[in-house]
């Protein structure tokens, strides 16, 4: 034993993971990457992840249950986790949705809501069933959601009108003068145009065969998240939301596990003026 301190042996200090550099995009498996981060810090995460293969995407592998237990742990408390998912509808509704809302509800997450996410023009025509015209929108938190900003809509008829009030225990009509609400929160039902100048103006994002709509990726940017938090987007795909987060003064890292969609994302964020910070691979 010596009391030199010169040879003292020293403890190995551990920093814990370290936290990414936002506004950036990184090439990669969602999960791998997410794994590397500390827990309880993305404010809100806004996705769509590839689905029961209707799409080719180059075939990578997808693994849903890493990626989604992941989102959990680097999720800080209060935050939430905006899941847009369809389901394979030939031969029978896939229910994928449903499977995966069921997993993550497994995890800890509420399911603070379902959204349907309406697609005004839709290609999706059947022989045998009503015309398939939506997505589901899972709207997942982690606890409460800390942060709320309803998007309002205006009403039809406002100004004063003749109002029935509630029937009393006479069980009479009574009728009185009041004004109507200028405005009211928007249901969770949200319609969206699809295609160039719906989904986005941004020709080269077309590159990318299944993008969100800028409008939907901006609502729930605007709904669940304030100036300054940091956005995930771990299979960003084109990078809406990276452009539309950017555009709103949020923070973002885009994730994609393709680097042609991930050029098109860096891309299509530089022709609009937002910076992309760092290269593909740091940290
Ligand atoms: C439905 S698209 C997302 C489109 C995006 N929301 C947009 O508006 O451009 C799904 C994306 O997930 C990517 N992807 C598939 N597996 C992945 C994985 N394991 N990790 C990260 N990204 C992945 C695909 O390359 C594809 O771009």
């Amino acid at each position: 034993m010596t009391n030199d301190p010169m040879n003292a042996v020293q403890p190995e200090i551990f920093a814990g993971p370290a936290m990414p550099t936002p506004n950036r995009l990184r090439l990669g498996d969602g999960a791998e990457i997410m794994r590397q981060w500390p827990e309880n810090f993305i404010d809100l995460t806004v996705t769509s992840p590839p689905y029961d293969n209707l799409r080719d995407y180059k075939q990578y592998v997808f693994d849903f249950e890493s990626i989604a237990t992941q989102l959990y742990r680097i999720t800080r408390q209060g935050g939430v986790v905006v899941w847009v998912v369809g389901d394979r509808i030939n031969g029978g509704r896939s229910l994928t949705s449903f499977r995966q809302a069921l997993f993550f509800q497994g995890l800890g997450f509420d399911m603070h809501d379902v959204m349907i996410y309406q697609k005004k023009n839709t290609p999706f025509m059947r022989k045998t069933a009503y015309t398939n015209a939506y997505e589901m929108m899972f709207v997942l938190s982690k606890g409460a959601p800390t942060t709320f900003n309803p998007i309002k809509e205006k009403t039809v008829r406002s100004g004063f009108e003749k109002l029935t009030h509630n029937k009393l225990s006479d069980g009479i009509n009574k009728k009185r003068v009041a004004e109507l609400k200028k405005e009211k929160t928007k249901t969770n039902i949200w319609s969206y145009a699809v295609g160039l100048g719906g989904t986005t103006s941004d020709k080269i994002a077309f590159q990318h065969p299944a993008m969100f709509p800028e409008k939907l990726a901006q609502d729930h940017i605007l709904s669940w998240s304030d100036e300054g938090d940091l956005l995930l987007d771990p299979m960003c795909g084109a990078g809406t939301t990276c452009k539309m987060a950017a555009i709103n003064k949020r923070n973002y890292i885009g994730i994609d596990i393709s680097q042609e969609y991930l050029d098109v994302a860096k891309y299509r964020l530089e022709q609009n003026g937002i910076a992309v910070c760092g290269d593909y691979y740091e940290r």
